[in-house]
């Protein structure tokens, strides 16, 4: 059995990364937040798998590339957050983030990702239109999910998805090369 899970957030400067975790734990929104999270550790008992989980969060204004690549490395599920109000950080998930994780993982083992949409209670529309067609076009998207860190909307169910990936990932762990 699996001794630890690691999810690392990542996603573009303000969609909510920092806000979620910090409502994950405090099951408050917080108003103010620092730009990066203490790493957390969730005791294996109160997590729904019982399985100890490790939440790491990310920001370009206080880490440096190649802390993020050595985040990435270690990390068992990555949850790409965006803003649902924010078109630019959903373009950002294909041209820059999805590249970027794939450098940085190792080829032969599969990294679940999980599409985060933030700040569901800015709109009336969900994203998921603009979203199922980047969740088709890479195999390696687990599950997609929209939330708000303000309303504590799907906040426990997204730490929980990303949990799930790892333990009962449901796509193929690995892609042998087809042979005729
Ligand atoms: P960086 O650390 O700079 O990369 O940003 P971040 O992704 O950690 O975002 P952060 O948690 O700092 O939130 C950015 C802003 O969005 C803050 O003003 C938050 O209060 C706000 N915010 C975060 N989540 C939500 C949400 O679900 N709804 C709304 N309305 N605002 C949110
Ligand atoms: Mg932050």
């Amino acid at each position: 059995m699996r001794k630890d899970v690691r999810i690392l957030l990542v996603g573009e400067p303000k969609v909510g990364k920092t806000s979620l975790i910090m409502s994950l734990v405090s099951e408050e929104f917080p108003d103010l937040v620092p730009y990066r999270a203490e790493e957390i550790t969730i005791p294996a008992d109160v997590t729904p798998e019982r399985v100890p989980t490790h939440i790491v969060d990310y920001s370009e204004a206080e880490q440096t590339d190649e802390q993020l690549f050595q985040e990435i490395s270690k990390a068992n599920v990555i949850c790409i957050v965006y803003s649902v109000n924010n078109k630019k950080s959903i373009e950002k998930v294909t041209s820059h983030w999805i590249p970027l994780i794939t450098e940085n993982t190792d080829k032969d083992s599969r990294v679940p990702l999980i599409l985060v949409g933030n700040k569901s209670d800015l709109v009336e529309h969900s994203s998921m239109e603009t979203v199922l067609p980047i969740m088709n076009q890479y195999s390696e998207i687990e599950t997609c999910v929209e939330c708000s860190a303000k309303n504590l909307k799907n906040i426990s169910e997204l730490f929980y998805y990303a949990q799930k990936a790892v333990l009962h990932p449901t796509g193929p762990l690995y892609c042998p090369e087809k042979k005729d």
